[in-house]
């Protein structure tokens, strides 16, 4: 069988997560390819919250292998934690597999990002604080840790106090922070070795092997195309490619092997952090999607932004990930609104834009130009049939999904597991 991507399109938190564990036991390897612990998936089962951060969603359908693929930065701390918490719960994580070309957080990385936002000030990304960005731009500076390097003390102090010569000298004569000893960072890395070893594979060997076989793979990004590195509102971005484009790098995946691109989107849109929101809203209707969506982070609890459909943004998403199916989460949101306006395209400085703007000065003038669409009353939580939803939902959906260019192939109407509208198989 092919490969599946699964992507997000919009900023972030359109239920990736959910969707991944909507396809359950028809998928038997779920690969993160992007991210870390900045994301935060929220997934309903049996009205049992289970929040993932590291760990794929496939990580809760004890069918699927879940794989931590080489395009990740792992925080040890972080992973251990969700597996010891997993397990306390009952949830096998035995299957897990990392691959030995990961690159780590360290502990140098963490305290980088978080002066380093107060450094910039009002000028800051409003990251999660992870050590994300830092941790990526050690990887591209060729001086990252990777996961095989902790299986080798000499080479892991060797690269360390590589990191650190640099390292300290920013830390204490920008930051004016205390420096950090190699031994701290070996201290903290090192004890993670044995248990991390019988989980460390050449997952890309594994992946190839498992597509040969038949088996379904589906490589689900974090995160989301308007914050990947290359594509998004940059520098207002996480640190990774969290496009269809990163899957394959981030997985070593081929392309020739992906048939579907599958993008999340949300009912309307939401951000957290800095940076640029055409469609934001600052009145009580913004008010309303935060309360009736339960609109805040998984990773760091922050309100989160909210603003209407933005279908200048779903086409983009579908162009720049080659969408072949749309799963649009959330609908239930929206239910009890007089109007329901979408964003056809923006008004900057007078210039109607069908498209992103290329610029970015541009996209932050960038005035939503609204359709409104009527809205509906009815609770569609229990609906599980397009034709079954009231006729302007209907409308609704139909709308966006004739303005984005790509099928919805399914649609959520509340958290759980099951509240969940199939139009279209998910999988060949
Ligand atoms: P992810 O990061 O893309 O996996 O998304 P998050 O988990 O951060 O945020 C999505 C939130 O919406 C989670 O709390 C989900 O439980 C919830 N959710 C997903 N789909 C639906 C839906 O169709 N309706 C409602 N009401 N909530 C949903
Ligand atoms: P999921 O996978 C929403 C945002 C941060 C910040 C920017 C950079 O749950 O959709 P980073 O810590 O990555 O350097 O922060 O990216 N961000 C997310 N926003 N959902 C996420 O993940 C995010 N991961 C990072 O808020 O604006
Ligand atoms: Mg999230």
């Amino acid at each position: 069988m092919p490969a599946i991507v699964l992507v997000g399109a919009q900023w972030g938190d359109e239920g990736k997560g959910k969707a991944t564990d909507l396809m359950g036991s028809d998928v038997h390897y779920v690969v993160k390819f992007n991210g870390g612990n900045n994301a935060g998936h929220t997934i309903v089962i049996d009205g049992e919250k289970y929040a993932l951060h590291l760990l794929p969603s496939g990580i809760l359908t004890p069918t699927c292998t879940p794989v931590i693929g080489n395009g990740v930065v792992i925080d040890l701390e972080v992973l251990f934690r969700e597996i010891d918490d997993l397990e306390a719960r009952g949830v096998s994580t035995e299957k897990l597999v990392v691959s030995a070309n990961a690159h780590v957080i360290t502990p140098y990385n963490r305290t980088l990002d978080k002066v380093g936002e107060r450094f910039l000030g009002s000028r800051k990304i409003g990251t999660t604080g992870r050590g994300i960005g830092p941790t990526y731009a050690d990887k591209m500076s060729r001086n990252g840790i990777r996961v095989q390097d902790l299986f080798d003390p000499h080479i892991l102090e060797q690269k360390v106090e590589a990191a650190l010569a640099f390292k300290n000298q920013v830390l204490t004569k920008i930051y004016n922070r205390r420096a950090i000893s190699v031994q701290e960072v070996m201290d903290e890395l090192l004890p993670y070795a044995e248990r991390l070893a019988p989980m460390v594979t050449d997952t890309t060997l594994l992946l190839e092997q498992a597509l040969n076989e038949g088996r379904n793979v589906l490589l689900e990004a974090g995160q989301a195309t308007l914050l990947d590195v290359d594509h998004g509102t940059y520098p207002y971005v996480t640190s990774s490619s969290a496009t269809a484009g990163g899957a394959c790098t981030g997985s070593g995946i081929p392309p020739t092997r992906v048939s579907r691109v599958i993008a999340v989107l949300k009912a309307y849109t939401t951000r957290v952090g800095e940076g640029p929101f055409p469609t934001e809203l600052f009145d009580d209707d913004g008010e309303f999607l935060r309360k009736t969506g339960a609109e805040y982070g998984t990773t760091t609890g922050r309100p989160r932004r909210c603003g209407w459909m933005d279908v200048v943004i779903g086409r983009y998403a579908t162009r720049i990930n080659g969408v072949t199916d749309f799963v649009v989460t959330k609908l239930d949101v929206l239910t009890g609104l007089e109007k329901v306006p979408i964003c056809v395209a923006y008004d900057v400085d007078g210039v109607r834009h069908d498209e992103m703007p290329v610029n970015q000065s541009d996209f932050h003038h960038a005035k939503p130009i609204y359709e409104e669409m009527d809205g509906w009353w009815e609770d569609i939580t229990g609906v599980r049939t397009f034709e079954d939803l009231p006729a302007n939902a209907q409308a609704y959906i139909l709308r966006v999904e004739e303005l984005i260019g790509a099928r919805v192939s399914a649609i959520g109407v509340g958290p759980g597991r099951d509240a969940i509208i199939a139009r279209h198989p998910l999988l060949d």
